[in-house]
């Protein structure tokens, strides 16, 4: 089974140390989604979209990359990200989500963390979640990704 993995990490890094992690558990290659190509995709049969969460959503790049993919017949996906307060991934999820659907792919599974935010007021405050992803969030994030990919 060939695993790709696609991220943006722009804010603290804090989704790349967790992409990196799910690559390393999976045997898959992890690509700066500005890095993908089609061919890469059409490669692969799971493939794992993830980034931080800004103002509710994935990251822009890659919402606007996911658009542009070449259309797949129920290929797997997973999504995952990193954020101030991951329990919102319910809705957080829900613009990339309808994305991937639209381009064919099939939702195999969902993963989110906390990651450092020192955005705005939390930065003046000093940031929350400071340490994430810990090795426990990455532990948690290897274990997902395996599951995954045994499928
Ligand atoms: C401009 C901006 C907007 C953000 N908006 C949200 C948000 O709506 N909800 C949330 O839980 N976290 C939000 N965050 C926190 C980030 O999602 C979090 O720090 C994430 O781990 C960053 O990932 P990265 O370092 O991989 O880019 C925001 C951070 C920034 C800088």
């Amino acid at each position: 089974m060939k695993t790709l993995i696609c991220y943006a990490s722009v804010h603290h890094g804090n989704t790349k140390k967790i992409a990196e992690a799910m690559a390393a558990a999976t045997g898959a290659d992890c690509v700066p989604v500005k890095d993908v190509k089609p061919d890469m995709i059409a490669g692969a049969d799971l493939v794992g979209f993830g980034s931080g969460i800004y103002f509710s959503m994935h990251h822009r790049s890659l919402l606007d990359a996911v658009a542009t993919l070449p259309k797949v017949n129920g290929k797997r996906a997973f999504i995952f990200s990193t954020a101030g307060f991951p329990a919102g991934k319910f809705v957080f999820h829900r613009a990339l989500k309808k994305k991937l659907a639209d381009r064919g792919f099939e939702i195999a599974g969902e993963f989110a963390c906390k990651g450092l935010d020192t955005y705005a007021i939390f930065g003046k405050l000093g940031g929350i979640n400071k340490g994430h992803p810990d090795e426990r969030d990455i532990q948690n994030a290897r274990k997902f990704a395996k599951g995954l990919a045994k499928m």
